[in-house]
C-alpha cells in the first residue's frame, strides 16, 4: 500500500516543480494526518464514498456530502459546497478534505480553491481513475452548459494520498474506467505499462498491484512536470478524450440521471476512433490498430447501441477546449508507448473512425 505526498520542492508558482514520495501505508498516512489536523479539517465527499471510505478513516471530524455522479459536476453543487463551508464556519486554513472520485477531485478542489480565494485541499482519491489520473496534475473544475469540465482552474492540492485500501468496496465497472486511463498512460509514454495494464482487461486478471498504481501515476507526473500548463506535450495526456469527451458530453445530455456512458467507457471508444485516424494520418500501424481494438473491444460491444451519430457530436468538437481556431484538436499515437500532440482533423476522418469503431461490434 502506498502513498504519493507531494512535496513543495520550489516557492508557489514555479508550477510542476514536485517532488513525489512514495511511501508504505496509504491510509495510515492519511489518519495520521486527519489526527493531526483534526480540529481544522472539512471531508468532502459524496454519498458512496461517505458509506464506504469515510469509515475507514476512523474519525468524527465534520463533513459535507454531495450526491455522485457526472450529473453533480457543476456550480450548483459548488455553491452548495461553499455554504456548507460558511455553515461550518471554515476559514481560508481550514483543509478540504475532499474523498472521492474524480468527479468528486475536481470539483471538491474548484471549490475550495475558489472560496476565500483558496482554502488548503488535500486528495484522497478513492476511485481508481482519481489515484492514476484526476487527482495527478492540479487540473480541477466542473461541467458548464453541458461542456465538460469548461470552467477550473490549475492548482496543485497540498497533499495527495493514494490508498489502494478504497478500492475494496469500488464496482467492477469503475475499475476498468481506471484501467482505461492507465492504458492510456502506457499507449502515449510506455509500451511495458501498456503490455502490463493490458492483461487487467482479461476477465480472469483483475488483481491490480500498488507498483502498478505507482507506475501510472509516475508517466503522468512526469508529463505535468514538464508542462504544468498545458502548452505542450501535457496535451499527450489527452489521446482519446477529444472523441471521448464529445461522446461523455452528448451522453450526459441524452441519458437519465447517473445512466450516461462513464468517463473511463467514453475515452476507451474515443481512443479507438483515435488509434484509426493514427492509423490513417500517422502510421500508427494496422497490427498495432487491431492490437489496441482487441484489448478495448469488449468495452465497444457493450455499449454497441449508445454510440451517438457524429453529426450529434459536432457541436461538442468544436467546442472543446483543444481546440485552437475552428479545427478539432487530437493527439495521435505513432506508436504503442509513443504520441504526438496537436495534430488538426477533419470531420470527414472522424466519421471513418467512427465506421471502424463500429465494424468492431
Ligand atoms: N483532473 C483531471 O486531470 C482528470 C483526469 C481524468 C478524469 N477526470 C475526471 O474524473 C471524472 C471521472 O472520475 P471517476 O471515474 O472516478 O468517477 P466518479 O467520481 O463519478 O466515481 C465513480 C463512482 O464510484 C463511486 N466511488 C468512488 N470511490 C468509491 C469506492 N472506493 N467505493 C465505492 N464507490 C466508490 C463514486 O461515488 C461514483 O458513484 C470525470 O469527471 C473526468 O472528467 C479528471
Amino acid at each position: 500500500m502506498s502513498v504519493v505526498k507531494e512535496t513543495r520542492v520550489k516557492p508557489l508558482f514555479s508550477f510542476a516543480c514536485y517532488k513525489f514520495e512514495v511511501v508504505e501505508n496509504g491510509l495510515k498516512h492519511l489518519k495520521k494526518f486527519i489526527t493531526d489536523h483534526e480540529q481544522n479539517i472539512i471531508v468532502l465527499a459524496d454519498k458512496h464514498t461517505y458509506a464506504f471510505c469515510y469509515p475507514l478513516l476512523e474519525t468524527n471530524v465534520p463533513h459535507i456530502i454531495v450526491p455522485y455522479g457526472e450529473n453533480y459536476k457543476n456550480l450548483n453543487s459548488c455553491e452548495f459546497i461553499w455554504k456548507k463551508l460558511i455553515e461550518l464556519n471554515a476559514k481560508r486554513n481550514t483543509t478540504l478534505l475532499c474523498l472521492g472520485g474524480g468527479v468528486l477531485c475536481d470539483m471538491g478542489a474548484f471549490a475550495g480553491k475558489c472560496y476565500q480565494r483558496g482554502m488548503s485541499v488535500v486528495l484522497a482519491p478513492t476511485s481508481l481513475l482519481a489515484m492514476v489520473d484526476a487527482s495527478i496534475g492540479g487540473k480541477n473544475g466542473v461541467d458548464f452548459l453541458g461542456l465538460k469540465n469548461y470552467i477550473g482552474t490549475f492548482s496543485e492540492p497540498k497533499h495527495i494520498f493514494i490508498c489502494p485500501e478504497f478500492l475494496t468496496t469500488l464496482p467492477y465497472p469503475e475499475m476498468v474506467n481506471g484501467f482505461v486511463e492507465m492504458l492510456k498512460h502506457g499507449l502515449i509514454a510506455s509500451k511495458s505499462h501498456y503490455d502490463q495494464v493490458k492483461l487487467l482487461f482479461l476477465k480472469d486478471n483483475h488483481a491490480i498491484t500498488p507498483n502498478l498504481i505507482n507506475d501510472s501515476i509516475a508517466i503522468k507526473t512526469q508529463i505535468v512536470k514538464d508542462d504544468f500548463l498545458d502548452l505542450g506535450v501535457r496535451r499527450r495526456l489527452n489521446f482519446g478524450h477529444t472523441i471521448g469527451h464529445a461522446i461523455e458530453a452528448n451522453s450526459l445530455k441524452i441519458s437519465e440521471e447517473n445512466e450516461a456512458l462513464s468517463h473511463g467507457i467514453s475515452v476507451a471508444l474515443g481512443m479507438v476512433v483515435e488509434c484509426y485516424i493514427s492509423h490513417k494520418v500517422v502510421g500508427f500501424s494496422a497490427d498495432q490498430l487491431s492490437e489496441v481494438s482487441t484489448v478495448l473491444g469488449g468495452l465497444v460491444k457493450s455499449v454497441y447501441d449508445e454510440i451517438p451519430e457524429v453529426d450529434d457530436l459536432i457541436p461538442y468538437l468544436t467546442r472543446d477546449k483543444k481546440n485552437f481556431n475552428d479545427s478539432i484538436n487530437c493527439t495521435l499515437l505513432l506508436e504503442i508507448g509513443e504520441a504526438n500532440h496537436d495534430y488538426e482533423i477533419g470531420e470527414e476522418l472522424i466519421k471513418a473512425g467512427f465506421e471502424y469503431l463500429k465494424s468492431l461490434k
